[in-house]
């Protein structure tokens, strides 16, 4: 018979008391519910003990709850070296090892434990719960219920829906995690969900312009951060993850979606995990690491040695670039004519011919365009408070050229740096596939474009929801990009997805009533 009534859900339990599990156990302890945790080892059901009142001491002494509101939540935990102990709970989430077959296994002794009614879910992040659930008698009753890492202060919770998997249990799950406090979003079974999928190109594209020299890694992470808004930049962030645990993440994506070359992993970070270089956790990887914390890299910018008085003789203001010429006029220095226009571009006494990075190499733009004064920027979140930039330049653009432009960011206070002239500089780059991945992942039904946003802000905290930035930007703007980028490499991994090329044809955005 098929599932279709859940449950009031009152009782938890929970599988595997390991990292995610105790965490999953302590968000439903303090969200009122009973819990009752399971494993199959005592020391986990010990450590997982110590580590909820150790969290729960911290939260007392913080303010967060009272010492009788931790004393409930310790009262509400019960921990079972039995199955048996989880057949009155009204959901059952497993967080057990990573592997189909003893996944499937657990799942089909839990059918034989409890209730009919009682939803079954699943914490994994790489395996298809369609797979899982083929196993069941009633596949339907089974969910992915994806957590990240600590459980307790992540907000996002991805509710995964499987072939056969009922509506009404999707439902139940985003409804009760919702009430958890977390920002729980609906995304169908595929390869890597919502987060692990769109946050590839993150990594790929950082470790590929390192690849190519474009930035040394520091650097990359540097801009990023100052200029593109990212907590971490790629090499620190795969450094805090585990140079192993993101390989194998980006082999598992790139194997299931059949070797797209959008997933393919890294050759420079494979060496890393080859020579045991895996991050903080080994004291090396990208950067080292003394007493957990890394050596800072020293980090050096474009000097300014513009002797002259830098002059900007005109500019066009597009919406992209009307926050660098406020900051600019801000900062006090005159722009003699300031018009508006759809290509923003800022223009300097020495001849230089300031634009948004394209897509195209500095060198084909300005060959195009019969400019071989123009220098491209990279893209920022935000112009008015971005703290470095990197530049490129025709490779024969005269040095007191390139360096009038860097003066006038240096009186900004923003630190500039002129790069190989690769396509799509850094931030350009990473931001463009990453919407494109968020595109491809709405094209394909994977969640809606709120639901994707919303996973990549609070799943893994960037600066903005991916397809608003992209809104932002128009959508013609980004895809321009990416075929700029893709005529340039020749290359299937910048192919652009379809909701993404379909809307660029009109720049429509992907938010109705979105305008940039
Ligand atoms: P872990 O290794 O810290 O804990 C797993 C626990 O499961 C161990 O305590 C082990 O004794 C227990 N266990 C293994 N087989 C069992 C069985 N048959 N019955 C009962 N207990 C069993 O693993 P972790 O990191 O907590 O991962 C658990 C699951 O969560 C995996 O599916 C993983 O892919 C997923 N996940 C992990 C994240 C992470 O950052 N660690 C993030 C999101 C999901």
């Amino acid at each position: 018979m098929a599932y279709r009534t859940p449950p009031e859900i009152k009782t938890v339990g929970v599988i595997g008391a390991g990292t995610m599990g105790a965490g999953i156990a302590q968000v439903a302890a303090q969200a009122g519910l009973n819990v009752v945790l399971f494993d199959l080892s005592s020391e986990a059901l010990e450590r997982a003990d110590k580590g909820l009142r150790a969290s729960m001491d911290m939260l007392v002494e913080r303010g967060k709850f009272s010492a009788a509101e931790a004393d409930g939540i310790y009262t509400r935990t019960n921990y079972a070296s039995e199955l048996q102990a989880v057949a009155s709970c009204d959901l059952v989430v497993e967080a057990i090892v990573e592997r189909l077959d003893i996944k499937q296994k657990l799942f089909c002794d839990l059918e034989e434990i409890c209730a009919p009614e009682a939803i079954l879910a699943t914490n994994t992040s790489s395996i298809s719960i369609t797979a899982i659930g083929a196993a069941l008698k009633d596949p339907a009753r089974l969910a992915g219920l994806h957590f990240f890492n600590p459980a307790p202060i992540m907000k996002l919770v991805e509710v995964i829906k499987g072939l056969a998997t009922d509506v009404s249990v999707v439902e139940t799950l985003l409804t009760l995690a919702k009430g958890w406090g977390k920002v729980a979003v609906a995304a169908k079974s595929s390869p890597g969900f919502i987060v692990n999928r769109v946050a590839r190109p993150f990594y790929a594209e950082g470790l590929r312009l390192a690849e190519e020299g474009v930035a040394e890694p520091a650097r990359i992470d540097t801009l990023m951060r100052e200029a593109g808004g990212f907590r971490m930049g790629p090499f620190e962030l795969t450094d805090l993850i585990g140079q192993d645990v993101n390989y194998a993440v980006t082999c598992s994506v790139f194997d299931s979606y059949y070797q797209d070359p959008r997933f393919k992993p890294s050759l420079m970070q494979k060496e890393l995990v080859d020579a045991g270089w895996l991050g903080r956790k080994s004291g090396r990887g990208f950067y080292s690491y003394a007493e957990g914390k890394p050596v800072s890299a020293n980090l050096e910018w474009d000097e300014i040695r513009f002797g002259g008085v830098f002059n900007i003789s005109s500019a066009v203001e597009s919406a992209a670039i009307k926050p660098l010429l406020d900051r600019i006029e801000a900062r006090g220095i005159e722009i003699p004519s300031r018009t508006e226009g759809v290509d923003g571009e800022i223009q300097f006494n020495k001849g230089a011919t300031l634009v948004l990075t394209n897509g195209q190499t500095t060198l084909e733009r300005s060959l195009e365009e019969a400019n071989p004064l123009l220098i491209q920027m990279d893209l920022a979140l935000d112009y008015g408070s971005c703290e470095s930039l990197a530049l490129s330049t025709h490779p024969e653009c005269p040095e007191e050229v390139w360096r009038e432009v860097c003066a006038m960011f240096d009186l900004l206070g923003v630190k500039t740096r002129v790069v190989k002239d690769m396509p799509g500089l850094v931030v350009m780059r990473t931001v463009s596939m990453l919407i494109n991945e968020a595109a491809d992942a709405l094209h394909y039904g994977i969640a809606d474009a709120e639901g994707i946003d919303a996973a990549m802000q609070s799943g893994v905290n960037y600066p903005a929801g991916l397809l608003a930035w992209a809104d932002k930007l128009g959508t013609a703007y980004v895809a321009d990009v990416l075929d700029n980028i893709n005529l340039f490499y020749g290359d299937d991994r910048y192919r652009l997805s379809p909701a993404l090329s379909q809307r660029a044809l009109i720049d429509a955005p992907f938010y109705p009533g979105n305008s940039h």
